[in-house]
């Protein structure tokens, strides 16, 4: 029998701190060896000229997630985790989503059946809590956390989701206690709807007014609460789909203070502009999502943001509605106003293509960069590495092969989500994964998805934090809280 199942020969090994030539041996779906030279493998790759680089984290993304109102998600978790993994990533962290009065553990256990039997790469689940009463808070939540679900979003801002000030500073409370991470969605939810209600009665209703109605200083606001909350519950924090300057420059000012707070950005917020809104007729609501697009100057700014390591996690944020579509975008009609489209814009197969070719290609990052933000920090951050993230011996073999020259122009028609568009359409990038292997074996040839649905495993992710017992150090006095 030869010593490794796999190697893959004269390729450069990129990691989050180092570019190494080196041979991977893999064996049993793990890495085993990595060295200058390695012979005996049941099968070769050769990799010579091209990039081997950990499979990507897609940390935020929306996968057969029950919505409201008749919208419904155009991916399950075989064409999610399928289209993903023709992209360069091998595990996903969508969402289990609470909405008010439903049983968390149901959820769960619902979203569980969901994946099984679908998932073409390994995924976690993070959960949404919008519901947070005592049961959940001091029974359920825990429960699961040590179930290996230590991670929950919640949010500050749409009806059918958000917490009050008083609910987020409970909930931070456990996820303190228990040692998860959280995640927040940071909108000033009163803001956002008395902007809008004047600029529907104003007449005001196409897709580029939800530009309008998401202004940057209600991210701001919610980022700098968010914080403040942080700060006084004494936990970290994860800022997701961060698009503004203002709230960039919040989570730097709270970084500078010593807050272990982190910022994640997406596709949408260095490749789109609000100006993609102001489309002809319906077509801007393509672009609608929360917080919006904003303009070139916000694009640089999450550019910086990414190069100083202020957000350090690059995520998708794919929200699949399609467009033309009574499931979708057009489900309240082609003429809705911009209040009732639902919300997302897809991108889990291109977001690392798009960041690589526009960030490693321009030399506005470097590749270390570029595997520390899509894969390395959302693996340390969830408590997934080092069994992911990286490639170190010990690591499954989660690893993408990309020809950094390989010159692409995007089309829905190349893609494998289940959308009928992308908001990339003809845009011409360069590098492409041509190879995705998830614990060691093929699921992206560089031409077809491979690999079975139902070969995805779940991940039961460590906890990111430590639990803290006794409440929060406020003003260095010691106080019970809980
Ligand atoms: O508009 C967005 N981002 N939709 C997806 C849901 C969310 O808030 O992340
Ligand atoms: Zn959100
Ligand atoms: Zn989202």
């Amino acid at each position: 029998m030869a010593e490794f199942d796999l190697i893959i020969r004269g390729g450069t090994v990129v990691t989050a701190s180092d570019t190494t030539q080196c041979d991977v041996g893999i064996r049993n779906g793990k890495v085993v060896a990595l060295a200058d030279s390695l012979e005996d493998g049941a099968e070769i790759i050769d990799a010579s000229g091209k990039l081997v680089l950990p499979g990507g984290i897609d940390s935020h993304c929306h996968i057969d997630q029950p919505g409201s109102h008749g919208v419904e998600s155009a991916d399950d978790f075989e064409s999610g985790s399928i289209s993903a993994a023709c992209g360069g990533t091998t595990t996903i962290i969508p969402f289990a989503a609470q909405y008010r009065g439903q049983s968390l553990r149901a959820v769960v256990d619902d979203y569980h059946t969901r994946a099984k039997g679908k998932a073409v790469i390994d995924y976690a689940f993070h959960l949404i809590i919008s519901d947070p009463s005592d049961q959940v808070l001091g029974q359920d939540l825990p429960a699961l956390i040590r179930e290996g679900h230590t991670s929950f979003k919640v949010y500050m801002t749409y009806d059918a989701l958000k917490l009050d000030d008083s609910q987020m500073l409970k909930v931070l409370t456990t996820a303190r206690r228990e040692g998860a991470m959280v995640m927040v969605h940071a909108e000033n939810h009163d803001v956002i709807s008395w902007l809008s209600e004047q600029l529907v009665a104003a007449g005001h209703v196409e897709p580029k007014y939800h530009a309008v109605s998401h202004a940057a200083p209600a991210e701001r606001e919610a980022t700098h609460r968010a914080i403040t909350f942080a700060e006084i519950i004494d936990l970290p924090m994860l800022i997701v789909h961060v698009s503004a300057r203002e709230a960039i420059d919040e989570i730097a000012k709270a970084r500078q203070k010593g807050l272990r707070i982190h910022g994640e950005t997406c596709p949408q917020y260095l490749f789109l502009t609000a100006d993609d809104l102001d489309r002809p007729g319906f077509e801007g609501a393509k672009y609608i999502c929360s917080p919006p697009p904003r303009d070139a100057a916000n694009q640089d700014f999450v550019w910086r943001g990414i190069e100083t390591g202020t957000l350090d996690v690059f995520s998708s944020d794919h929200a699949p509605y399609r467009f033309d579509d009574p499931e979708g975008k057009k489900n309240q009609g082609e003429n809705a106003p911009f209040t009732k489209v639902p919300n997302g814009v897809p991108g889990i197969e291109i977001r690392l293509p798009m960041l690589f070719s526009e960030g490693v290609g321009k030399q506005r990052i470097s590749l270390n960069q570029f595997v520390a933000i899509t894969a390395t920090n959302p693996a340390k951050i969830y408590g997934l590495y080092p069994r992911k993230g990286t490639i170190a011996v010990g690591a499954d073999a989660d690893i993408a092969i990309w020809d950094p020259d390989k010159p692409v122009t995007i089309s829905i028609d190349m893609l494998h989500d289940n959308l009928d568009y992308t908001p990339y359409e003809g845009r011409e990038i360069t590098g492409y994964p041509i190879l995705t292997l998830s614990r060691g074996e093929v699921v992206w040839d560089g031409k077809d998805p491979k690999g079975n649905p139902g070969r995805g495993q779940f991940l039961e992710c460590d906890l990111p934090n430590p639990p803290q017992t006794g409440g929060p150090a406020i003003h260095g006095v010691h106080h019970a809280t809980e």
